[in-house]
């Protein structure tokens, strides 16, 4: 019989690709998503790839009743916890929006988990949970704390809630930190679709592209790097997920209780390395203007993978030229 798994945030970005993954490797999935930073067109492009609709609810996971009604309407295995906001930038300018939505919203949903006994959890973290003083590559053992940000700081609480979940009520918590994904499924169908102006980079210098934005401002190019710039480590999307699946089917080994992985490819890109890889893709110039550094962000970050490698038999497969054709797909068959 199928496995069921409530995703949560399966609209988004990250999670929509989970969707696909995880129906494809033979789960069934219900998704819960307030549509916050996403689209309902995301769930269509998840219906043209499946060749049927997943289940979804449409609502917050701070709404214990919402959670309450799901989980009495599906005997779920276990939970892939995706929903959250992201944004460095605004998480400090609205701290308490970030630890509303994204601890308080967790808290609700290990309530609910452990109220109807569903104890096995995949975690999205982040990057941001490493001490900015740490010598890179990150390594899971690489000092955590210290966090520059009110977003970081909200993946760190919620570790170490799941870890304590773990350790004391019989939670099974794999928790992912995640370096930069970027890249969509190779159908066009699915990909970032932020609401607004989009945090993150690669959507933004499509944007650029595309002539809804006038020029990529680059933050910062004084940062002790290759040439100034932020240094990130880009991940394919599609391979970040399969990291989950793997990462999923270990916990059918009850041992398993509490552990981080890095998903990253463990090698750093920098902003002005990443547009000029985009212009190679899209065949034109892309305008950009150098801006003071952004609050919260560090100049380089990449990771060791290796523990995911060793452990869950995973790494990256997708170059970055794949991922950025895939994601300029998308975008040109969509806007
Ligand atoms: N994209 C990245 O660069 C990155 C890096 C590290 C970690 N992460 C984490 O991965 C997860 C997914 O990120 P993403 O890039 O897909 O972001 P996203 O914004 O595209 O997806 C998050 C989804 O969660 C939903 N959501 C947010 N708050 C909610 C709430 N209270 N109730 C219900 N739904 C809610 C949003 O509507 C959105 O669809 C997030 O937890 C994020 O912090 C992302």
């Amino acid at each position: 019989m199928k496995k069921t798994l409530l995703i949560t945030g399966g609209i988004g970005y990250i999670g929509s690709h989970g969707v696909v993954a995880f129906e494809t490797a033979w789960y069934e999935t219900v998704i819960v998503d307030n549509l916050c930073n996403s689209s309902i067109q995301t769930l269509y492009g998840m219906e043209a790839i499946l060749g049927y609709r997943p289940k979804f609810y449409e609502g917050d996971i701070r709404n214990t009743e919402l959670l309450t009604q799901i989980f009495e309407s599906h005997t779920f295995d276990g939970v892939i916890h995706f929903a959250g906001l992201k944004a460095v930038g605004e998480s400090c300018e609205q701290p308490l929006l970030y630890h509303d939505n994204n601890v308080k919203g967790s808290l609700e949903l290990f309530k609910c988990m452990q109220r109807y006994q569903v104890k096995k959890i995949v975690f999205s973290s982040s990057a941001t949970v490493y001490h900015p003083g740490n010598l890179i590559p990150f390594t899971e053992e690489s000092r955590v704390g210290g966090t520059t940000n009110p977003y970081g700081t909200t993946k760190l609480i919620l570790e170490q809630m799941l870890e304590d979940l773990a350790l004391h009520a019989g939670f099974q918590v794999m928790n992912l930190r995640y370096f930069n994904p970027v890249g969509a499924h190779e159908s066009g169908k699915i990909w970032e679709n932020p609401q607004g102006i989009p945090n993150n980079l690669l959507p933004y210098i499509l944007k650029v592209w595309g002539g809804e934005l006038p020029q990529v401002s680059v933050f910062g190019d004084d940062y002790d790097t290759i040439d100034g710039t932020g240094v990130r480590d880009y991940i394919d999307v599609v391979d970040l997920i399969a990291g989950h699946v793997r990462a999923y089917e270990r916990m059918d080994d009850s041992r398993w209780k509490f552990t981080s992985y890095n998903l990253g490819v463990g090698r750093g890109i920098s902003v002005l390395e990443m547009i000029s890889l985009v212009e190679k893709v899209v065949g034109k110039k892309i305008p950009y203007i150098i801006t003071e550094r952004r609050r919260g962000d560090i100049g380089e970050v990449y990771c060791s993978p290796e523990k995911a490698r060793g452990e869950l038999g995973w790494k990256s497969e997708t170059s970055i030229e794949t991922s950025l054709k895939n994601s300029w797909n998308y975008y040109v068959a969509n806007s």
